[in-house]
Protein backbone atom coordinates (compact mmCIF):
# COMPACT_ATOMS: atom_id res chain seq x y z
CA UNK A 1 0.00 0.00 0.00
CA UNK A 2 0.88 3.66 -0.77
CA UNK A 3 2.01 5.69 2.15
CA UNK A 4 -0.32 8.34 1.28
CA UNK A 5 -4.01 7.99 0.30
CA UNK A 6 -4.51 8.92 -3.29
CA UNK A 7 -7.98 10.99 -3.03
CA UNK A 8 -5.27 12.66 -0.68
CA UNK A 9 -3.34 13.63 -3.20
CA UNK A 10 -5.63 13.84 -6.04
CA UNK A 11 -7.29 16.45 -4.38
CA UNK A 12 -3.80 18.72 -4.25
CA UNK A 13 -3.28 17.74 -7.81
CA UNK A 14 -6.61 18.96 -9.17
CA UNK A 15 -6.18 22.28 -7.60
CA UNK A 16 -3.54 22.68 -10.25
CA UNK A 17 -3.69 22.87 -14.26
CA UNK A 18 -3.62 19.80 -15.29
CA UNK A 19 -0.14 19.88 -17.53
CA UNK A 20 1.09 21.73 -14.38
CA UNK A 21 0.02 18.94 -12.21
CA UNK A 22 1.75 16.05 -14.42
CA UNK A 23 4.45 17.76 -14.71
CA UNK A 24 5.06 18.29 -10.77
CA UNK A 25 3.55 14.60 -10.33
CA UNK A 26 6.26 13.55 -13.25
CA UNK A 27 9.32 15.61 -11.80
CA UNK A 28 8.40 13.76 -8.35
CA UNK A 29 8.87 10.01 -9.11
CA UNK A 30 11.37 10.50 -11.70
CA UNK A 31 13.47 12.29 -8.31
CA UNK A 32 12.26 9.42 -5.90
CA UNK A 33 12.21 6.12 -8.73
CA UNK A 34 14.64 3.14 -7.39
CA UNK A 35 14.62 4.96 -3.63
CA UNK A 36 12.77 4.24 -0.37
CA UNK A 37 10.67 7.13 -1.17
CA UNK A 38 8.92 5.00 -3.90
CA UNK A 39 7.03 3.64 -1.33
CA UNK A 40 4.31 6.68 -1.76
CA UNK A 41 3.46 5.45 -5.16
CA UNK A 42 4.62 1.41 -4.75
CA UNK A 43 1.67 -1.01 -5.32
CA UNK A 44 1.98 -5.01 -4.62
CA UNK A 45 3.01 -6.92 -8.35
CA UNK A 46 0.17 -9.02 -9.42
CA UNK A 47 2.30 -11.88 -11.43
CA UNK A 48 -0.03 -13.38 -14.38
CA UNK A 49 2.23 -13.97 -17.39
CA UNK A 50 0.73 -14.43 -20.98
CA UNK A 51 2.61 -14.96 -24.09
CA UNK A 52 1.96 -13.13 -26.64
CA UNK A 53 3.53 -11.76 -29.89
CA UNK A 54 6.41 -14.12 -28.80
CA UNK A 55 6.91 -11.56 -25.36
CA UNK A 56 6.24 -13.11 -21.67
CA UNK A 57 4.20 -10.65 -20.37
CA UNK A 58 4.22 -10.65 -17.05
CA UNK A 59 0.88 -9.71 -16.47
CA UNK A 60 -1.95 -8.27 -18.23
CA UNK A 61 -1.78 -4.57 -17.21
CA UNK A 62 0.03 -1.83 -18.99
CA UNK A 63 1.00 2.15 -18.99
CA UNK A 64 -0.13 3.50 -22.14
CA UNK A 65 1.74 5.93 -23.94
CA UNK A 66 1.99 9.60 -23.88
CA UNK A 67 2.17 9.94 -19.61
CA UNK A 68 5.81 9.63 -20.07
CA UNK A 69 6.68 11.18 -22.91
CA UNK A 70 10.41 11.29 -22.81
CA UNK A 71 10.69 7.80 -20.73
CA UNK A 72 12.24 9.68 -17.57
CA UNK A 73 10.08 7.47 -15.26
CA UNK A 74 10.19 4.07 -16.63
CA UNK A 75 10.91 2.36 -12.89
CA UNK A 76 8.57 4.73 -11.40
CA UNK A 77 6.03 3.86 -13.10
CA UNK A 78 7.17 0.26 -13.21
CA UNK A 79 6.96 0.49 -9.11
CA UNK A 80 3.28 0.59 -9.47
CA UNK A 81 2.72 -2.82 -10.61
CA UNK A 82 2.32 -2.75 -14.36
CA UNK A 83 3.57 -5.55 -15.94
CA UNK A 84 4.78 -3.64 -19.37
CA UNK A 85 5.32 -0.16 -19.46
CA UNK A 86 4.72 2.38 -22.87
CA UNK A 87 6.79 5.21 -22.97
CA UNK A 88 6.99 8.29 -25.42
CA UNK A 89 5.55 9.32 -28.30
CA UNK A 90 8.94 10.04 -28.76
CA UNK A 91 9.67 11.98 -32.58
CA UNK A 92 13.21 11.99 -34.45
CA UNK A 93 13.54 15.88 -33.25
CA UNK A 94 12.52 17.83 -30.23
CA UNK A 95 9.47 19.89 -30.45
CA UNK A 96 7.62 21.98 -28.33
CA UNK A 97 4.01 20.82 -28.85
CA UNK A 98 1.10 22.85 -29.34
CA UNK A 99 0.24 26.38 -27.11
CA UNK A 100 -0.57 25.81 -23.25
CA UNK A 101 -2.99 25.49 -22.13
CA UNK A 102 -3.31 21.84 -23.82
CA UNK A 103 -4.54 19.83 -21.52
CA UNK A 104 -8.10 19.54 -19.65
CA UNK A 105 -9.83 17.15 -17.09
CA UNK A 106 -14.05 16.65 -17.32
CA UNK A 107 -14.39 15.25 -13.70
CA UNK A 108 -17.96 14.57 -14.05
CA UNK A 109 -17.00 11.93 -17.02
CA UNK A 110 -13.69 11.08 -15.86
CA UNK A 111 -12.13 12.26 -18.61
CA UNK A 112 -9.48 14.26 -20.17
CA UNK A 113 -9.04 16.18 -22.97
CA UNK A 114 -5.63 16.87 -24.83
CA UNK A 115 -3.95 18.82 -27.34
CA UNK A 116 -0.49 18.43 -26.06
CA UNK A 117 0.54 17.33 -29.71
CA UNK A 118 4.16 15.44 -29.39
CA UNK A 119 5.91 17.68 -26.82
CA UNK A 120 9.34 16.02 -26.00
CA UNK A 121 13.13 15.94 -25.99
CA UNK A 122 14.02 13.87 -28.99
CA UNK A 123 15.06 10.48 -29.96
CA UNK A 124 18.41 11.30 -28.18
CA UNK A 125 17.42 11.91 -25.00
CA UNK A 126 14.98 9.52 -24.61
CA UNK A 127 17.42 6.95 -25.81
CA UNK A 128 19.85 8.11 -22.97
CA UNK A 129 17.02 8.05 -20.42
CA UNK A 130 15.96 4.42 -21.52
CA UNK A 131 19.14 3.01 -21.19
CA UNK A 132 19.36 4.64 -17.14
CA UNK A 133 16.33 2.29 -16.63
CA UNK A 134 16.42 -0.70 -14.73
CA UNK A 135 12.89 -1.68 -15.35
CA UNK A 136 13.62 -4.47 -18.30
CA UNK A 137 16.22 -6.50 -15.87
CA UNK A 138 13.30 -7.82 -13.45
CA UNK A 139 11.31 -9.26 -16.43
CA UNK A 140 9.02 -6.33 -17.05
CA UNK A 141 8.53 -5.54 -20.68
CA UNK A 142 9.11 -1.82 -22.14
CA UNK A 143 7.16 -0.71 -25.07
CA UNK A 144 9.00 2.17 -27.55
CA UNK A 145 5.82 4.43 -29.25
CA UNK A 146 7.40 6.25 -32.31
CA UNK A 147 5.82 9.08 -34.16
CA UNK A 148 6.82 12.13 -36.44
CA UNK A 149 7.71 15.34 -36.31
CA UNK A 150 5.01 18.23 -36.44
CA UNK A 151 7.32 19.76 -39.19
CA UNK A 152 7.78 16.89 -41.27
CA UNK A 153 5.36 16.99 -44.29
CA UNK A 154 2.85 14.31 -44.16
CA UNK A 155 4.16 12.93 -47.58
CA UNK A 156 7.90 12.32 -45.76
CA UNK A 157 6.32 10.74 -42.54
CA UNK A 158 7.74 7.40 -42.98
CA UNK A 159 11.55 8.96 -43.12
CA UNK A 160 10.86 10.05 -39.44
CA UNK A 161 8.90 6.81 -38.60
CA UNK A 162 11.89 4.84 -39.72
CA UNK A 163 14.73 7.12 -37.94
CA UNK A 164 12.83 6.68 -35.03
CA UNK A 165 12.44 2.60 -35.95
CA UNK A 166 16.03 2.15 -35.67
CA UNK A 167 17.20 4.38 -32.75
CA UNK A 168 14.59 2.64 -30.51
CA UNK A 169 15.30 -1.01 -31.95
CA UNK A 170 17.90 -2.15 -29.48
CA UNK A 171 16.24 -1.13 -26.04
CA UNK A 172 12.58 -1.96 -27.27
CA UNK A 173 10.73 -5.35 -25.93
CA UNK A 174 8.81 -3.65 -28.91
CA UNK A 175 7.66 -1.05 -30.46
CA UNK A 176 4.22 0.57 -31.67
CA UNK A 177 3.76 3.13 -34.15
CA UNK A 178 1.79 5.61 -33.69
CA UNK A 179 -0.64 7.16 -36.29
CA UNK A 180 -3.52 8.06 -34.33
CA UNK A 181 -2.89 10.91 -32.74
CA UNK A 182 -5.48 13.75 -33.37
CA UNK A 183 -2.96 16.46 -32.25
CA UNK A 184 -0.73 16.22 -35.05
CA UNK A 185 -1.46 17.37 -38.42
CA UNK A 186 -2.70 14.61 -41.13
CA UNK A 187 -1.32 12.18 -38.94
CA UNK A 188 -4.44 10.07 -38.69
CA UNK A 189 -4.51 9.91 -42.84
CA UNK A 190 -1.55 7.84 -42.54
CA UNK A 191 -4.29 5.10 -41.16
CA UNK A 192 -5.79 4.89 -44.70
CA UNK A 193 -5.47 2.34 -47.10
CA UNK A 194 -2.46 3.28 -49.50
CA UNK A 195 -1.00 5.54 -46.91
CA UNK A 196 -0.94 2.51 -44.74
CA UNK A 197 0.41 -0.14 -47.12
CA UNK A 198 3.63 2.54 -48.23
CA UNK A 199 4.37 2.94 -44.40
CA UNK A 200 3.67 -0.77 -42.92
CA UNK A 201 5.95 -1.86 -45.91
CA UNK A 202 8.90 0.15 -45.71
CA UNK A 203 8.85 0.09 -41.89
CA UNK A 204 8.53 -3.84 -41.78
CA UNK A 205 11.64 -4.06 -44.44
CA UNK A 206 13.83 -1.95 -42.30
CA UNK A 207 12.91 -4.29 -39.15
CA UNK A 208 14.01 -7.70 -41.04
CA UNK A 209 17.53 -5.40 -41.58
CA UNK A 210 17.58 -4.30 -37.74
CA UNK A 211 16.30 -8.07 -37.16
CA UNK A 212 19.67 -9.14 -38.60
CA UNK A 213 22.00 -6.41 -37.46
CA UNK A 214 20.75 -6.89 -33.87
CA UNK A 215 20.48 -10.54 -34.05
CA UNK A 216 16.62 -10.07 -32.30
CA UNK A 217 13.42 -9.44 -33.99
CA UNK A 218 11.73 -7.32 -32.14
CA UNK A 219 7.52 -7.17 -32.44
CA UNK A 220 5.74 -3.76 -33.97
CA UNK A 221 2.63 -3.03 -32.83
CA UNK A 222 0.13 0.03 -34.49
CA UNK A 223 -2.39 1.74 -32.28
CA UNK A 224 -4.99 3.30 -34.06
CA UNK A 225 -7.68 5.72 -33.25
CA UNK A 226 -11.48 4.72 -32.09
CA UNK A 227 -12.94 6.86 -34.88
CA UNK A 228 -13.59 4.17 -37.57
CA UNK A 229 -15.66 2.30 -39.64
CA UNK A 230 -16.26 -1.59 -39.68
CA UNK A 231 -14.81 -0.85 -43.34
CA UNK A 232 -11.66 1.03 -42.28
CA UNK A 233 -10.87 -1.44 -39.66
CA UNK A 234 -11.45 -4.16 -41.81
CA UNK A 235 -8.32 -2.63 -44.36
CA UNK A 236 -6.34 -2.15 -41.45
CA UNK A 237 -6.69 -5.43 -40.10
CA UNK A 238 -6.22 -7.19 -43.62
CA UNK A 239 -3.07 -4.66 -44.02
CA UNK A 240 -1.52 -5.71 -40.64
CA UNK A 241 -1.56 -9.46 -41.61
CA UNK A 242 -0.29 -8.55 -44.94
CA UNK A 243 3.35 -6.94 -43.94
CA UNK A 244 3.48 -9.23 -40.53
CA UNK A 245 2.92 -6.92 -37.98
CA UNK A 246 2.40 -8.43 -34.50
CA UNK A 247 -0.24 -6.63 -32.64
CA UNK A 248 -2.52 -3.66 -32.55
CA UNK A 249 -3.01 -1.47 -29.77
CA UNK A 250 -6.60 0.22 -30.06
CA UNK A 251 -7.48 2.65 -29.58
CA UNK A 252 -6.35 6.43 -29.29
CA UNK A 253 -8.25 9.06 -27.83
CA UNK A 254 -11.56 10.38 -29.27
CA UNK A 255 -12.31 13.61 -32.00
CA UNK A 256 -15.98 12.75 -31.02
CA UNK A 257 -17.82 14.74 -27.85
CA UNK A 258 -21.32 13.06 -27.99
CA UNK A 259 -20.41 11.45 -24.49
CA UNK A 260 -19.59 15.09 -22.65
CA UNK A 261 -21.44 17.64 -24.27
CA UNK A 262 -22.45 20.22 -22.40
CA UNK A 263 -19.87 19.87 -19.15
CA UNK A 264 -17.18 22.81 -19.35
CA UNK A 265 -14.06 22.17 -21.65
CA UNK A 266 -16.09 19.42 -23.77
CA UNK A 267 -15.45 21.28 -27.24
CA UNK A 268 -12.18 22.45 -26.50
CA UNK A 269 -9.97 20.61 -29.66
CA UNK A 270 -7.75 17.92 -28.95
CA UNK A 271 -8.30 14.12 -28.11
CA UNK A 272 -10.73 12.73 -24.82
CA UNK A 273 -9.82 9.97 -22.96
CA UNK A 274 -11.09 8.10 -20.28
CA UNK A 275 -14.38 6.82 -19.50
CA UNK A 276 -16.37 8.58 -22.88
CA UNK A 277 -14.03 6.43 -24.91
CA UNK A 278 -14.42 2.90 -23.24
CA UNK A 279 -17.43 2.06 -25.79
CA UNK A 280 -15.97 3.33 -29.00
CA UNK A 281 -12.74 1.32 -28.28
CA UNK A 282 -14.84 -2.02 -27.39
CA UNK A 283 -16.18 -1.63 -30.34
CA UNK A 284 -13.17 -1.27 -32.06
CA UNK A 285 -11.68 -4.03 -30.61
CA UNK A 286 -14.50 -5.94 -31.29
CA UNK A 287 -14.56 -5.36 -35.17
CA UNK A 288 -10.53 -6.57 -35.25
CA UNK A 289 -11.37 -9.54 -33.40
CA UNK A 290 -13.56 -10.26 -35.57
CA UNK A 291 -11.46 -9.20 -38.89
CA UNK A 292 -8.06 -11.11 -37.04
CA UNK A 293 -8.81 -14.21 -36.07
CA UNK A 294 -8.74 -15.86 -32.41
CA UNK A 295 -4.51 -15.40 -32.73
CA UNK A 296 -3.96 -11.84 -33.80
CA UNK A 297 -2.22 -10.10 -30.24
CA UNK A 298 -4.66 -6.97 -29.75
CA UNK A 299 -3.76 -4.33 -26.74
CA UNK A 300 -6.53 -2.85 -25.60
CA UNK A 301 -7.10 0.90 -24.20
CA UNK A 302 -9.33 3.00 -23.72
CA UNK A 303 -11.64 4.06 -20.78
CA UNK A 304 -10.37 1.56 -18.07
CA UNK A 305 -11.37 2.93 -14.63
CA UNK A 306 -11.76 -0.69 -12.84
CA UNK A 307 -11.63 -4.34 -13.17
CA UNK A 308 -14.69 -4.46 -14.44
CA UNK A 309 -13.89 -2.27 -17.05
CA UNK A 310 -10.75 -4.34 -17.74
CA UNK A 311 -12.88 -7.55 -18.28
CA UNK A 312 -15.38 -5.98 -20.78
CA UNK A 313 -11.86 -5.06 -22.56
CA UNK A 314 -10.82 -8.83 -22.48
CA UNK A 315 -14.13 -10.12 -23.22
CA UNK A 316 -14.53 -7.91 -26.10
CA UNK A 317 -11.24 -9.01 -27.68
CA UNK A 318 -8.20 -7.88 -25.97
CA UNK A 319 -5.68 -10.16 -24.83
CA UNK A 320 -3.63 -7.56 -22.58
CA UNK A 321 -4.58 -3.78 -21.56
CA UNK A 322 -3.35 -0.61 -20.91
CA UNK A 323 -4.43 2.27 -18.96
CA UNK A 324 -3.62 6.35 -18.68
CA UNK A 325 -6.64 8.23 -17.90
CA UNK A 326 -7.62 6.03 -15.00
CA UNK A 327 -4.60 6.73 -13.32
CA UNK A 328 -5.29 9.87 -12.84
CA UNK A 329 -8.68 9.66 -11.71
CA UNK A 330 -8.02 7.00 -9.32
CA UNK A 331 -4.21 6.54 -8.40
CA UNK A 332 -1.74 3.79 -8.73
CA UNK A 333 -4.13 1.10 -6.61
CA UNK A 334 -5.95 1.09 -9.83
CA UNK A 335 -2.99 -0.99 -11.21
CA UNK A 336 -3.09 -3.53 -9.06
CA UNK A 337 -7.36 -3.76 -9.09
CA UNK A 338 -7.55 -3.89 -12.94
CA UNK A 339 -4.36 -6.85 -12.84
CA UNK A 340 -5.95 -9.19 -9.94
CA UNK A 341 -9.49 -8.78 -11.85
CA UNK A 342 -7.39 -9.99 -14.60
CA UNK A 343 -5.54 -13.07 -12.56
CA UNK A 344 -9.30 -13.90 -11.45
CA UNK A 345 -10.94 -13.83 -14.67
CA UNK A 346 -8.50 -16.45 -15.75
CA UNK A 347 -8.32 -18.53 -12.88
CA UNK A 348 -12.18 -19.05 -13.19
C1 LIG B 1 -2.50 13.57 -21.94
C2 LIG B 1 -2.42 12.41 -22.90
C3 LIG B 1 -1.36 12.29 -23.77
C4 LIG B 1 -1.29 11.21 -24.66
N1 LIG B 1 -0.20 11.08 -25.48
C5 LIG B 1 -0.08 9.99 -26.28
C6 LIG B 1 1.07 9.78 -27.06
O1 LIG B 1 2.03 10.57 -27.03
N2 LIG B 1 1.12 8.68 -27.85
C7 LIG B 1 0.12 7.74 -27.89
O2 LIG B 1 0.24 6.74 -28.60
N3 LIG B 1 -0.99 7.91 -27.13
C8 LIG B 1 -1.11 8.99 -26.34
N4 LIG B 1 -2.23 9.15 -25.55
C9 LIG B 1 -3.34 8.15 -25.66
C10 LIG B 1 -3.29 7.10 -24.57
O3 LIG B 1 -2.14 6.33 -24.69
C11 LIG B 1 -4.53 6.18 -24.66
O4 LIG B 1 -4.50 5.49 -25.90
C12 LIG B 1 -5.85 6.94 -24.57
O5 LIG B 1 -5.76 8.01 -23.65
C13 LIG B 1 -7.02 6.03 -24.15
O6 LIG B 1 -6.75 5.40 -22.92
P1 LIG B 1 -7.25 5.97 -21.48
O7 LIG B 1 -8.73 6.23 -21.61
O8 LIG B 1 -6.91 4.89 -20.51
O9 LIG B 1 -6.49 7.21 -21.23
C14 LIG B 1 -2.32 10.23 -24.67
C15 LIG B 1 -3.40 10.36 -23.77
C16 LIG B 1 -3.46 11.43 -22.89
C17 LIG B 1 -4.64 11.53 -21.95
Amino acid sequence: MSLIPYALARSFLFKMDAEEAHEFTLANVARTQNTLLDRAYRQPFVADPVTLAGLQFPNRVGLAAGLDKNARCIDGLGAMGFGFVEVGTVTPKAQPGNPQPRMFRLPEAQALINRLGFNNEGLDAFIANVKKAHFRQHGRLLGLNIGKNAATPIENATDDYLVALSGVYPHADYVTVNISSPNTKNLRALQSDEALDGLLGALTARREELAAEHGRRVPMFLKIAPDLDEAQVGVIAATLQKHGMDGVIATNTTLARGAVSGLPHAEETGGLSGAPVREASNRVIRLLRTALGPQFPIIGVGGILSGHDAIEKIRAGADVVQLYTGLIYKGPALVTEVASALQQMKAR
